[in-house]
């Protein structure tokens, strides 16, 4: 994570100009964005997601929502491992509560409903397990089991424990896994916005 104290921002051929004061981030940062060539091509509840599809290249300026900054944080550090995980190459903490995320273009998901609630489940059982309610969950852990016989992805096991560990570690944060908070990157799943601050 880099801190703001230079007034440059540079990410391969992209460059952003950071005036700290008198400083309209947003209007600023569309302004650069749009004249280096990426276009606006989505927001959720905190974040406006910019791309250049010849660069694949997503910038994502985000205000506030640390829970999903803890989140892209992971995703910088295991994102080379995991292919469920976005690649995340940099993220910016600007002033005012903003962020400035640099990554990989993602495509909307168009996947199986079933495969979230799966997923979410799976999260649930190891969320009961950080917090030691082992018996708590025999839902989820038959759901877990079940899915295990089948032959559970790792990959994905090692996303769910993440996700569990930030969700029980950080106050109001909450698990808001949604068809607009995964993509895909061809059909693999990739987990984009799992936790939100709230
Ligand atoms: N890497 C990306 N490539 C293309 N579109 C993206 C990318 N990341 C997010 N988006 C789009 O932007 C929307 C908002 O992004 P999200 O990460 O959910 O931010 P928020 O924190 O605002 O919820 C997503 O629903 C998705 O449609
Ligand atoms: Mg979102």
């Amino acid at each position: 994570m880099k801190s703001l104290c230079k007034t440059v921002i540079r990410f391969r051929d992209v460059k952003i100009v950071v005036e700290p004061k008198s400083w309209d981030f947003r209007d600023s940062i569309t302004n650069q964005l749009r004249t280096q060539k990426f276009n606006y091509v989505d927001s959720g509840a905190f974040s406006d997601v910019y791309i250049c599809k010849k660069r694949n290249l997503a910038i994502k300026v985000t205000n506030g929502d640390p829970a999903g900054i803890a989140w892209m944080k992971y995703c910088v550090a295991h994102c080379d491992e995991n292919p469920l995980l976005p690649q995340i190459y940099e993220i910016w903490e600007l002033p005012e509560g903003y962020h400035l995320t640099f990554m990989e273009t993602l495509k909307t998901y168009r996947g199986d409903s079933d495969e979230l609630c799966a997923f979410e489940n799976i999260i649930g059982t190891y969320r009961d397990r950080l917090r030691g309610r082992k018996n708590a969950s025999a839902t989820n852990n038959a759901f877990f089991t079940a899915k295990a016989d089948k032959g559970l992805n790792p990959n994905a096991v090692k996303v769910a424990k993440a996700i569990a560990k930030i969700l029980n570690k950080m106050g109001h944060a909450n698990l808001d896994l949604h068809d607009g908070n995964v993509m895909w990157r061809g059909k693999q799943l990739v987990v984009t916005d799992p936790i939100c601050a709230w």
